[in-house]
């Protein structure tokens, strides 16, 4: 699903920020202004500054999911719930931080250089694969398509599962995306095909799991270190091994987007990069920060406490602004400036504290060969605003261009 994007106004609140054309003039007005508020209309706290939002990150107080319903209600009856309930990104129960551990250190011993080896490899089978027309929607298939098949390679997924595992992913998705924030809406079909999308990926990396021989280097990994950590449950290793995809989908393949929309709109950095390709690791970075893909997380009061120094009850919602606390001055000079020369950056793109990305690095890494390829085949970038569109999402910033 998308929208196509409107320049008009201020989003009405921060949920309709991500799919909005421009929303930084508005998370710099809540950044400077609002730094911790409560939207009375909706409910919900937000935290706009990097400092508030460093303090919700941080605070022990602050679940990622409520107390009452670790797995939201509507997803309880199916096989989306097995996943759902077990990757690290969604619990805070005793069991999370050794299977971070586990899911950090199993990421960590894979070789960077490995990834950026299959990466490439792969990047040129995508070019027969998809066809030879590059335009507007061939970029968009390729940008989705590269990171989360590099990442299925890894669990050891076979070439040809990979069109039905980012099917299935899709389905998973969706139906987890509505679940958890209510966008899209949580209709009985998207569920359903959650739970189907959800069986398919528990049997596919499951099977895989029990035969040493079809594990990928990266299942093979984190089957070891969940076993080191005593994580023994072997459902919280398929959950979570499902889980590099679930995380690495949609967000990797939006920071491709956003970072040649962000070349596509300075054609002199573009030159300059193309001249260059070593600037494309400061540019991903500067993007990350500047066009942030993960907008908002949550976070739910597990007791009352004060945050911010204002008075929060047990149960209630935080939407943290990651992507208000990028443009807060207070964090970086100038904020609003793309300067991939910037001393210093600071950036909430991947996270802080106990719930921080453990993959930002190979994440960084997929979108620079991923851009790297599209500018070697001359991809058309300066195609790409007048086919824009934003995906409707409470939370993610992502990109389509559809010609
Ligand atoms: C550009 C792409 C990516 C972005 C922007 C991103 C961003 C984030 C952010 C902001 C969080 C923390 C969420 C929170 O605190 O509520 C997170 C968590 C996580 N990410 Fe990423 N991520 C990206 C790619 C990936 C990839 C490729 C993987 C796996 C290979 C991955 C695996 C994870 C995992 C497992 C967590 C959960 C960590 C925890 O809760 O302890 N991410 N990511």
């Amino acid at each position: 699903m998308h929208q196509k994007t409107s320049i008009a106004g201020e989003p009405d609140h921060v949920r309709a920020a991500p799919s909005h054309r421009n929303p930084y003039p508005y998370y710099a007005r809540l950044a400077r202004q609002q730094p911790f508020f409560r939207d009375d209309a909706n409910g919900w706290w937000v935290a706009a500054s990097a400092t508030a939002v460093a303090e919700v990150l941080n605070s022990a107080n602050c679940l990622t999911r409520p107390l009452s319903e670790p797995i939201p209600e509507v997803l309880r009856t199916g096989a989306a719930a097995d996943i759902f309930g077990r990757l690290v990104r969604l619990r805070d129960d005793e069991v999370r931080g050794r299977l971070k551990d586990a899911v950090a250190g199993a990421l960590a011993s894979i070789d960077l250089g490995q990834i950026g080896d299959r990466a490439r490899r792969r990047a040129a089978e995508l070019d027969t694969e998809l066809g030879s027309a590059c335009d507007e929607a061939w970029i968009t298939q390729f940008m989705f398509a590269l990171p989360v098949q590099v990442i299925a390679g890894l669990l050891g997924i076979p070439r040809e599962r990979f069109g039905d595992t980012m099917t299935w992913l899709g389905d998973y998705g969706a139906a987890a995306a509505a679940a958890g924030t209510g966008i899209p809406a949580a209709t009985p079909e998207l569920i359903a095909r959650g739970h189907r999308g959800a069986r398919a990926l528990l049997d596919l990396v499951g099977g895989l799991g029990k035969d040493p021989g079809r594990r990928g280097p990266l299942l093979d990994a984190l089957a070891r270190e969940a076993a080191r950590v005593g994580c023994d449950d072997d459902r919280d290793v398929v959950a979570n091994a499902i889980g590099y995809m679930v995380q690495g989908y949609v967000g990797t393949a939006s920071l491709i987007g956003l970072t040649l929309l962000a070349l596509a709109r300075r054609p002199a950095l573009r030159e300059k990069v193309d001249a260059n390709r070593a600037l494309l690791r400061p540019l991903v970075q500067e993007v990350a920060r500047h066009d942030t893909v993960t907008s908002s997380t949550f976070r739910f009061m597990a007791c009352d406490a004060e945050i911010a120094g204002r008075p929060l009850r047990k149960g209630e919602m935080i939407i943290v602004l990651l992507a208000a606390a990028n443009r807060d001055p207070a964090l970086n000079l100038d904020p609003d400036r793309l300067d991939i020369a910037r001393k210093d950056r600071k950036s909430f793109e991947f996270g802080v504290g106990v719930h921080a990305c453990p993959a930002d690095k190979a994440a960084s890494l997929l979108v620079e060969i991923a851009v790297d390829h599209l500018l070697t085949k001359r991809a058309p970038l300066e195609r790409l605003e007048a086919s824009l569109t934003y995906t409707v999402s409470g939370h993610v910033r992502t990109p389509l261009f559809k010609g």
